[in-house]
């Protein structure tokens, strides 16, 4: 699975100040079905989990933080520092978010409503499910 896809969305600017939209076919790569924030954060990170199915775009809409993304082949870091751009968050891509600013409010955008069974919160188990998969040729 690719690490992560960045999308940059529009930005509609003026005197008045600036809408930044993403619509489907232009920015948003899924419907989305429910959207969560994370704010109030500390140097405690979270994340450290993939999921079987959920797609979802992440977007620091205020402050910063820094992503890890591991497919089990590959793994980058990646800061989120701009309220124009997204990384989308792909299935069977582990996660983790650190290093918040004091300001950050991270949201994230969901193409399914929660659900914790599609939660792979056991690092070994993901490496498990990657090779199986692989093997399968899935
Ligand atoms: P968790 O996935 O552990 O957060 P993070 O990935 O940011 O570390 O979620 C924290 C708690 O919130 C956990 O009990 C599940 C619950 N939760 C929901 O009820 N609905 C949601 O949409 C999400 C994302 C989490």
């Amino acid at each position: 699975m690719k690490l992560y896809d960045e999308i940059n969305f529009t930005r509609i600017g003026d005197e008045r100040g600036v809408l930044t939209v993403a619509e489907l076919k232009n920015g948003l790569p899924f419907e989305v079905k429910r959207i969560y924030f994370l704010s109030d954060l500390n140097e405690i990170p979270r994340g450290f989990h993939a999921h079987y199915t959920l797609k979802q775009l992440a977007v620091c809409i205020q402050g910063s933080c820094d992503i890890l993304f591991d497919n089990g082949a590959d793994k980058k870091v990646v800061t989120l520092d701009s309220r124009h751009v997204g990384l989308t968050i792909n299935p069977m891509v582990w996660h983790e978010m650190r290093n918040f600013s004091e300001d950050c409010i991270f949201l994230v955008l969901a193409s399914e409503c929660y659900e914790e069974a599609d939660y792979v919160r056991d690092y070994d188990l993901f490496l498990n499910c990657i090779s199986s998969s692989s093997l399968s040729g899935h």
